[in-house]
Formats: structure tokens, C-alpha cells, sequence
């Protein structure tokens, strides 16, 4: 990112961050063209700037593409399909009832961009089978913690893959992260001969996303600055 300079204002350097910050989302229907190792390298780069506590960076990423990709992919789905895995617990229950409209609210428009009707079991399983397949993007990210640290370090885990999601869509690539990987560790950690101090955190889909797909063009709202930030001692 340039200083602003007069050949790169103040002005502008905020137009551009906000526009990419803005127009990142969650990419599940991607073209086939793949991703040169250097360009993920360099998204990479960029994202080890984020900040962490202490400065302890303890980040670790696995990047799949091609024939690895694949395996690691057949092996996730055939030990989803086995039932291997526990119950996803992402969450708590009960979920306070702000969160819980939120997570409703997501479901009905996620599923409506596919066609999937709300009952439709099968359909809704397939669909988050195509998880563990990296929606058919070209690289596949594995995001891991060492588990003796505290969940504070998750914090920095979490500001860096912010990171990673925005340093690619300001090259134009697309993004998903996703927890459905989390459940699947054994599988990752033989596949990608994991130290058994790590654990997966989550995993991220990586390409150029496909605009016609309709599951790409539904926008998933926010809350405005007023529903979550308090401001106090500013002049009125
Ligand atoms: C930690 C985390 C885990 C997520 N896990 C999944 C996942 O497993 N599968 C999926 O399709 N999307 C997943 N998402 C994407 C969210 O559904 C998405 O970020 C949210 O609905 C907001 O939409 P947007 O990213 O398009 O703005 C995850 C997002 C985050 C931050």
C-alpha cells in the first residue's frame, strides 16, 4: 500500500481500501482458470502484517492445488459421507436470539440462491458436502494454531486471514473462509503430515469467482454502526 504521497492522496488510498474491504464476500462457485503459486505468495506476504499479540505470529497455512487438492478433497468427502466427523459445534446452544435471526436469516437467502428449499434434507447436505471440495475453486487453504495457546491467539489467526480474503480480492481474487473443515483434522493433519501440536481452525476457498453464478451475487447484510458501536466524549 502506497503513503500518501500527491500521486496517491489521502483520498484515494481510502476509495480503494474501502472499495475492496467492500466488495470482498464469500465466493462459493469459481472458474476454472488456476492460481500461479507466486500470486498466493504474495497474498501471503501481505497478510503477515497482521498484527498479533506479542508479535507472535502464530499463523500456519497449508496451500492445495491440483492433484493434492483433489486427494485431500476425495478423502474429506468420503469421511464426511462416513460420518467421521462430530456434530459440527460451531456454536452454542441455545444461541442468544439476536444471533440466532442472524444465522436464520442467512439460511433463507444462502438456500434460496441455490434453489434449495428449506426442507430439502438431501439437498442442503450436498451443498455442504461441496465444502470439503473447495467449491470447485483451484486452491484450497488449511489455516491451523498450535493448541497449547490461548483462544487470544485465535484473535490473530482471525485478523490474518482478514488479511489474506483482502489482499487477494485487491488482486481480484476471490474467497471463502470456512469452519466446516474443523471437524475433519484427522483427515487433514495425515494428509498434510500436520506436527501434533496443531489443530485446524478453518479452511478457505481460493480463485477467480464466477459472476453468473447466482449463489455468488446474494449479498448477506449488516448491521449499522449505530446497532453495535457505542460513541462516548465526541463533541455533539
Ligand atoms: C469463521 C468463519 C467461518 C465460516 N464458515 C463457513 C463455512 O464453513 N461454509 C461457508 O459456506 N461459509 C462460511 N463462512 C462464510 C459466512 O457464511 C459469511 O462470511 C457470512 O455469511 C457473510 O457473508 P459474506 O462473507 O459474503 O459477506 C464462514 C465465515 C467465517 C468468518
Amino acid at each position: 500500500m502506497p503513503q500518501a504521497t500527491t500521486e496517491w492522496p489521502q483520498a484515494a488510498i481510502a476509495e480503494c481500501v474501502s472499495a475492496v474491504v467492500r466488495s470482498r464476500r464469500s465466493v462459493r462457485a469459481f472458474r476454472p482458470p488456476p492460481l500461479r503459486r507466486q500470486l498466493v505468495e504474495e497474498i501471503l506476504d501481505d497478510a503477515a502484517s497482521a498484527p498479533s499479540g506479542a508479535n507472535i505470529q502464530p499463523w500456519r497455512v497449508y496451500v492445495v492445488s491440483g492433484a493434492a487438492k483433489d486427494e485431500l478433497a476425495d478423502a474429506l468427502v468420503a469421511a464426511s459421507r462416513a460420518g467421521r466427523a462430530p456434530p459440527p459445534a460451531h456454536f452454542p446452544e441455545p444461541l442468544p436470539d439476536v444471533y440466532r435471526a442472524r444465522m436464520i436469516d442467512f439460511g433463507t437467502r444462502y438456500y434460496a440462491s441455490l434453489g434449495i428449499a428449506r426442507d430439502d434434507a438431501t439437498a442442503r447436505a450436498r451443498q455442504t458436502e461441496r465444502n470439503f471440495s473447495f467449491f470447485g475453486a483451484p486452491v484450497g487453504l488449511i489455516f491451523t494454531i498450535d493448541r497449547r495457546l490461548k483462544p487470544h491467539s485465535w484473535i490473530d489467526l482471525g485478523l490474518f486471514a482478514q488479511c489474506v480474503m483482502i489482499a487477494a480480492k485487491a488482486r481480484g481474487v476471490d474467497t471463502c473462509p470456512q469452519v466446516s473443515f474443523a471437524p475433519f483434522h484427522d483427515v487433514l493433519a495425515a494428509r498434510l503430515h500436520m506436527p501434533p501440536e496443531e489443530m485446524t481452525a478453518f479452511g478457505m476457498s481460493m480463485g477467480y469467482g464466477d459472476p453468473e453464478a447466482r449463489v455468488n451475487r446474494t449479498r448477506m447484510p449488516r448491521a449499522l454502526v449505530a446497532d453495535f458501536a457505542q460513541f462516548q466524549g465526541f463533541p455533539a
